[in-house]
């Protein structure tokens, strides 16, 4: 449940005034209540002049229609896709459960390749890949695919899946580096019907078996290994630990990267390359049903199992293709770049799905932005002319950081537009992007979404929207964004309140892999007949939205989601633990960094290397991005009468607004926590 507005986490969302020496911002006549709050920057108008939607009239005008006529809005804007067969009505909904576009039939990778080679751009670079390792100023690989080189690709690979037993319907689990192969896969997959079930190079093998197993995939591709900050993840390995007992997985594709031996299991292990060298270029697309499932997603929740998201064809590709051209306002001369990796949800829509839909040139980069040098990243914005970039905040200040002489060194004109996404973004940070990147000529779009809206919800329109610093501004067309009260009720400007969406929207999930009523649980029941996204937000005189962070049991760590809940089971895992409690504390590099507090089995001694063994011992049960930051050794975690663990004064004493005390030895939290009972 839960906690209310005052609870919530503190981000630093809070507009903060521009740091000298900012070019001053021009005020602008349609925001003119905000000047006192915070500083706004209109579209440039040499960007407006030649956007898609150039004014904010052009959007509100769209906006209006998509909330008053939704189905007319939707069928009209699903002519931008190729269907097999048109669908016969635009969406039942019968809530909280949405059909849309039922009775149409398409496929996603038909949307992605076929048809732009059909129109004549089979010769247009579709992926331009390069790998981490770096010698004498250049990536010692790099390869690049025309759509017409990636169609015969997908192909190969589509046969071959087949081959190893792959039907429609059938789920294949993807387990990559961030390599060419990771969107071939995907594509293949969609092309056959077989929903894939992208799993992040960063999980652990125990976290890839439990998705593996959740998802009940009948084949794995992976790799020998990746590259990341000079070292091997040793990816083969990991599955090899992960398939030990998942009798449904068949068979496993081994993509050879590095070329680190592993162990290859006869009849069981096959490579890449040699499954694919035997097959055709040629394989016809699957006529799909709209709501066939295009994916699953693991992300995480309230509790210690992550949900696997599941995504519906036709909806999720049509906004994840729309909001390509109305957010990053797509030109065919793009290089775009966006920075996640296809095991997140923004790898899928905006490295994959979106911008291949909308026929772009796409950069992937397989390695760490700061590898081998700080300036790696602007060296390939430089080296590639690099049009668009979109990345996460936490890079952007781990950039400042670094130092503006790094940026200095690189030629980054060729950038015309900045976006950032995945956590809020403080003022400080967007005003550094704006002003040592985007060298104050690039409109930025801080774009809010979720795995679960598929596609970008609230975002400025470059071309149209007026940015502040700080805030994600206005709900995309079709997006009907509230910040409400726990009656539903919508609070007033300038308050808190939970963010929750009143409409569905093409690209909603569809439920919860194998668990459907934690769909209806999770999302739909604290507010009557509305979505709720799990966030704190609030909307300003303007209706701008200024999103506060998460205020459910969810945290983000670098833009990473992980749950409390999940860090905790892992811990309690571990022989000596038990009972652990796990909170966020405000990071001025991650957003937030992860306190563990943690009680332990009687007799079990708090010495030695044991906080230290408790961070490996999470790191191999999740990740190593979810290593906590600190163990605190506790001797009882503070509770309410009811017995709820009091959180708030966990988060209290985690950001050190407590009592500090001696961290290496067990903290009495008892006291604190009979005073704070007295409070209550
Ligand atoms: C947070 C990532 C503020 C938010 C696309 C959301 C943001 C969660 C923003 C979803 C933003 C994402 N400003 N917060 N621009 N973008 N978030 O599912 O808390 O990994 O609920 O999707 O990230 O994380 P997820």
């Amino acid at each position: 449940m839960a906690r209310t507005v005052d609870d919530l986490p503190r981000m630093s969302a809070e507009p903060a005034s521009a740091p000298g020496g900012l070019p001053e911002p021009r005020q602008n006549a349609v925001i003119d209540t905000a000047s006192a709050e915070s500083p706004v920057f209109p579209p440039p108008p040499a960007f407006a002049e030649r956007a898609r939607i150039k004014s904010l009239e052009e959007y509100r005008a769209l906006y209006a229609k998509s909330m008053h006529e939704p189905e007319a809005f939707w069928a009209e804007q699903a002519k931008c896709l190729q269907w097999t067969k048109p669908f016969d009505r635009v969406l039942e909904w019968q809530a909280p459960h949405a059909q849309w576009f039922v009775g149409g039939q398409l496929n996603a990778s038909q949307n992605c390749l076929d048809r732009h080679i059909a129109d004549g751009h089979g010769g247009k670079v579709a992926l331009i890949w390069e790998g981490e390792p770096f010698a004498d100023g250049r990536p010692r690989e790099e390869r690049t695919f025309t759509y017409a080189e990636l169609l015969a690709e997908v192909c190969r690979c589509a046969n071959a899946l087949r081959a190893l037993g792959v039907k429609t319907g059938d789920r294949v689990g993807i387990y990559l580096p961030l390599v060419p192969e990771a969107a071939i896969a995907m594509l293949a997959c969609a092309r056959l019907g077989a929903t894939h079930s992208v799993i992040f190079g960063g999980f652990s093998a125990e976290a890839l078996r439990d998705r593996l197993a959740d998802a009940g995939a009948k084949v794995l591709v992976t790799a020998d290994g990746g590259w990341r900050r000079g070292a091997v993840v040793p990816l083969k390995q990991n599955a090899d630990a992960a398939l030990a007992g998942l009798p449904h997985l068949e068979r496993v594709v081994v993509v050879r990267r590095t070329g680190e031996p592993v162990s290859m299991k006869p009849g069981r292990d096959i490579y890449w390359d040699e499954a694919l060298k035997r097959e055709a270029p040629v394989c016809e697309p699957v006529a799909l049903d709209a709501e066939h499932a295009l994916f699953i997603l693991y992300t995480s929740g309230t509790t210690g199992k992550p949900k696997g998201v599941v995504h519906a064809t036709a909806g999720y590709l049509l906004q994840a293709a729309l909001t390509m051209r109305w957010v990053f306002d797509l030109r065919d001369d793009d290089v775009y770049w966006c920075t996640a990796d296809v095991g997140w949800v923004t790898g899928h829509s905006y490295v994959v799905y979106g911008p291949l839909a909308e026929r772009a040139t796409v950069l992937l980069y397989e390695g760490a932005p700061n590898w081998p040098e700080a300036d790696r990243i602007w060296d390939i914005v430089e080296r590639r002319r690099v049009t668009t970039l979109y990345t996460a905040p936490t890079a952007i200040r781990s950039f400042i950081k670094a130092g503006d002489q790094h940026p200095g060194k690189h030629d980054l004109s060729s950038l015309r537009l900045l976006g950032s996404v995945g956590e809020p973004i403080n003022p400080e940070a967007w005003l550094w992007y704006h002003r040592v990147i985007g060298e104050g000529r690039c409109p930025i779009v801080d774009t809010w979404w979720q795995t679960e809206t598929g596609a970008i919800a609230v975002a400025p329109i470059p071309g149209a929207t007026p940015t502040k610093p700080g805030s994600a501004t206005l709900p995309l067309p079709g997006m009907a964004i509230e910040v409400v009260d726990h009656d539903g009720k919508p609070v007033p400007p300038g308050s808190g309140g939970m963010l929750v969406i009143g409409k569905p929207w093409p690209a909603m999930l569809r439920t919860i892999h194998g668990d459907p009523k934690r769909y209806v649980q999770n999302y739909f029941s604290q507010i009557r007949g509305k979505y709720f996204t799990g966030d704190g937000a609030r909307i300003d005189g303007d209706g701008y939205l200024w999103v506060m962070g998460r205020i459910d049991d969810v945290i983000n760590v670098a833009g990473h989601r992980l749950g409390t809940a999940e860090v905790e089971s892992a811990l309690v895992g571990h022989p000596a633990v038990a009972e652990a409690a796990v909170v966020g504390r405000p990071d001025d590099l991650k957003g937030t960094a992860i306190v563990a507090f943690v009680t332990l089995k009687t007799g079990t001694a708090p010495a030695g290397d044991l906080k230290e063994k408790l961070r490996a011992h999470v790191a191999t049960a999740i990740g190593a991005f979810a290593r906590p930051e600190e163990v605190r050794f506790a001797d009882a975690l503070p509770k309410t009468r009811s017995g709820k663990i009091m959180r708030r004064l966990l988060r209290d004493v985690a950001a050190g607004k407590g009592p500090q005390g001696d961290t290496t030895t067990l903290e009495d939290l008892s006291v604190l926590a009979a005073l704070r009972q007295e409070e209550e």
